[in-house]
């Protein structure tokens, strides 16, 4: 089983697509082993997107993702991340699948809803910098293994 990180950007909290889009990754077959809500501070939101320092997008995204509470979550699966990724669908919700979570929710490259980590690294680099490890829980899901 492999693990992947993923937080709902503040406006899907405002728009309140939370349920929403949790019930989404649990249909998809994604487990659920930490979640919490938190206001992003400079330096964790700087970490998190070191890699876009300097780019012309960084300062609005730093302050979008500043800009109210988010819900970070680690999931749990086969094949996490790449399957995170698709499910979320890509940046812009324009060129998203209309079925994934951006294209049906999605409006702009930056009120995209949701961050999805692009791979093993950046998946565990963004865990560490959200959770602890004792905030993974290790759990039986009912019908786990009839996925
Ligand atoms: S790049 O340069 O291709 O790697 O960047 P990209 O993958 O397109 O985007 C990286 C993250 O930056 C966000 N983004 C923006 N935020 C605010 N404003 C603007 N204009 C903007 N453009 C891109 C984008 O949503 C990506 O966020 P994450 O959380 O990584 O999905």
């Amino acid at each position: 089983m492999e693990r992947t990180f993923a937080y709902l950007k503040p406006n899907a909290i405002q728009r309140g697509l939370v349920g929403e889009i949790i019930t989404t990754l649990e249909k998809k077959g994604f487990k659920i082993v930490a979640l919490k809500m938190i206001v992003m501070d400079e330096h964790l939101a700087g970490e998190l997107y070191r890699e876009h320092t300097g780019k012309d997008f960084f300062v609005p995204l730093m302050k979008f993702v500043q800009s109210g509470p988010v819900v970070a979550m680690v999931l749990e699966g086969e094949n996490a991340i790449k399957r995170l990724r698709h499910t979320v669908g890509r940046t812009d919700p324009l060129e998203a699948d209309a079925g994934s979570i951006r294209g049906r929710y999605g409006v702009s490259v930056r009120k995209n809803l949701i961050h999805a980590s692009d791979s093993p690294e950046s998946a565990s680099r963004e865990i560490a910098l959200f959770f602890e490890e004792r905030e993974i829980l290790d759990y039986t899901l009912a019908l786990e293994g009839e996925l």
